[in-house]
């Protein structure tokens, strides 16, 4: 059955669907599902901060380093990375020189199977959160953009309409329904407006909370303060081959399907400690500093350049990409300590 027809029968078997199931079979069915293809890469579909080059993993192993000093040195220390795609992060990780290396434990968390193929061996892939960490950090680059949400469409009148996802005429199309039990808990004066009702993250964000005893959460993805204020276009996008479109029920299954996310309905979970953007972050983390020395050592060994001096030349094209504020560089770092 293709991935169309096991829509089809679901919606004919149960009635329309809302956004986020339908999301599940677009992004996440274990055959046809974006992900048991897609993803990212420059020879998949969308570029991430890991993907960029080594120098995103080298920096956040200063942020491993500097919470595992902070808690006090302990002789296990978690990295949990969620989401971890291909494993593109944790090889950076590893390969950089870390003070913690002998206490490091790297958990990549990654539910389809066909992207955490290619991790490294040196990880423990598990294809859900494991129940406790007792100090380490839980971390998602570009994960929380990903899990399915639902989508609410404001009235005249101050109510809201879910829209739903049916079929009609043998089409998949949409057909919006009232739903006041899973509206946003606020109205906008503007109608046929439409946001994004998170729970899938709000519950991810839940589960990392009571999973994690001391450390830290960081999440890492293109957000809005809040829909409630923020009235934003084309928060919901589609990726396919570096090309972006805003059609999710386009190519089903051969594009990915992303929201920004709501600083808010994150915050009504709990509030993060803190909110930087990924440029002021990774400065924070001694970005420049690290360039200055990639930029000495290119100077040194340019006339006659070995892997490592290439690695430094790119290392400085690498954190203007990561620093962008036209790009990656605006995403939003959320941090949540965590102390029992
Ligand atoms: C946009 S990709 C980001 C990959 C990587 N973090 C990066 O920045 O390149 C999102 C990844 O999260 C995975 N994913 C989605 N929901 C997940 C969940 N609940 N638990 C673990 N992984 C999940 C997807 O399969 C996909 O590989």
């Amino acid at each position: 059955m293709t991935l169309e027809q096991k829509i089809k029968t679901k919606i004919k078997e149960y009635g329309a669907i809302s956004f986020s199931e339908f999301m599940k079979f677009a992004l996440y069915d274990e055959t046809e599902g974006f992900y048991a293809h897609g993803g990212a890469g420059r020879k998949k579909d969308f570029i991430t901060s890991p993907e960029v080059g080594p120098l995103f993993g080298k920096l956040i192993s200063q942020a491993i380093d500097k919470c595992w000093i902070e808690f006090g040195k302990p002789s296990h220390f978690t990295f949990l990375e969620c989401g971890a795609g291909p494993g593109t992060l944790a090889k950076s990780i590893l390969r950089s020189q870390m003070q913690c290396k002998d206490a490091l434990k790297y958990i990549a968390v990654e539910s389809s199977s066909q992207q955490s193929q290619t991790h490294p061996s040196t990880v423990q892939t598990l294809s859900t959160m494991p129940k406790e960490i007792e100090v380490g950090i839980i971390f998602a680059n570009e994960l929380l953009d990903n899990l399915p949400f639902d989508i609410f469409e404001s009235q005249n009148d101050g109510s809201w309409l879910e829209v739903k996802i049916t079929v009609d005429d043998e089409n998949i199309s949409e057909t919006l329904i009232p739903n006041n039990e899973k509206a946003p808990p606020y109205t906008l004066e503007t109608p046929n407006v439409r946001v994004p009702v998170q729970r899938e993250a709000q519950k991810w964000l839940k589960d990392a909370l009571k999973i994690l005893h001391n450390g830290q959460i960081i999440v890492i993805d293109y957000a809005v303060e809040s829909f409630e204020s923020q009235q934003k276009q084309h928060w919901l996008r589609t990726y396919q081959q570096h090309e972006v479109d805003t059609h999710p029920l386009k190519d089903i299954g051969q594009s990915d399907i992303t929201t920004d996310v709501d600083i808010s309905q994150l915050a009504r979970v709990v509030p993060p400690t803190s909110i930087r953007t990924q440029a002021q972050w990774l400065l924070d983390l001694g970005l420049e500093s690290l360039v200055e020395k990639s930029k000495q050592q290119w100077k040194m060994q340019a006339h006659n350049p070995d892997l490592k001096a290439l690695e430094a030349r790119s290392a400085i094209g690498e954190s203007e990409a990561l620093t962008d504020l036209s790009g990656l560089g605006s995403f939003k770092v959320l941090e949540w300590s965590v102390k029992s």
